[in-house]
């Protein structure tokens, strides 16, 4: 939230309250992933770079695609016009985002090995470049559990020196996520991106 907003939240609380409960309403007939498209179209409107940020891991968060994603900006363009579009895409492209490396963008979905499960530890494992990604794996004595290492925040890559006792802390604005499963525990609303993944011959193989 900017300072203005808190600003305003802190002297007139009421009418702010009013306003966002207005704003959650008036979505409430639409789907999760219609909802963010639909935010992440106004950010870009805007152009207020910390909200599109934002907005888009919120829109990848709740199932939104990037073909999706492009989709939604190029069906927007009577309003947004290109210049707006290449203005969204360089930022997506600061980003780094794996999800919109043109590579994948033309590749079909597919298994990929993280290697053989012997060599992954009970608890946290922090896997570097696995055909591109940085990956959290989670194992316990029943299950594994895969998912990314960008914060849904604002995108800051995390890694084991995240950890702080019981959970991963985002270095650039607090946000904490459950070592288990990714799920934001502060705020609530979001999470680590979560991938399938499966046994085979020994070796975790993990869809994306
Ligand atoms: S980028 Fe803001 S909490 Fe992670």
């Amino acid at each position: 939230m900017s300072d203005a907003m808190k600003y305003l939240m802190q002297i007139r609380g009421e009418a702010m309250a009013d306003y966002f409960s207005f704003l959650k309403k008036s979505g409430s007939h639409l789907d999760d992933k219609t909802r963010a498209l639909i935010s992440v179209i106004t950010k870009v409107d805007k152009q207020t770079e910390a909200g599109f940020r934002q907005y888009l891991k919120r829109a990848m968060n709740v199932g939104a695609s990037a073909d999706e994603i492009i989709d939604a900006l190029f069906l927007a363009f009577p309003t947004l016009r290109l210049s707006k579009i290449i203005w969204a895409i360089e930022i997506l492209l600061e980003m780094e985002l794996p999800e919109f490396d043109v590579k994948r963008l033309n590749q079909s979905l597919d298994w990929h090995s993280l290697g053989p499960i012997e060599e992954l530890e009970s608890g946290l494992n922090y896997l570097e470049n696995c055909d591109g990604k940085n990956l959290f794996v989670y194992r316990n004595e029943k299950q594994f559990r895969v998912y990314d290492s960008v914060c849904p925040h604002q995108s800051t890559r995390l890694s084991l020196q995240s950890v702080a006792t019981d959970r991963l802390i985002c270095p650039s604005h607090g946000w904490a996520f459950s070592l288990e499963t990714g799920q934001c525990l502060n705020p609530d609303k979001s999470h680590l991106n979560n991938y399938d993944c499966k046994i085979e011959d020994s070796q975790l193989l993990v869809f994306w």
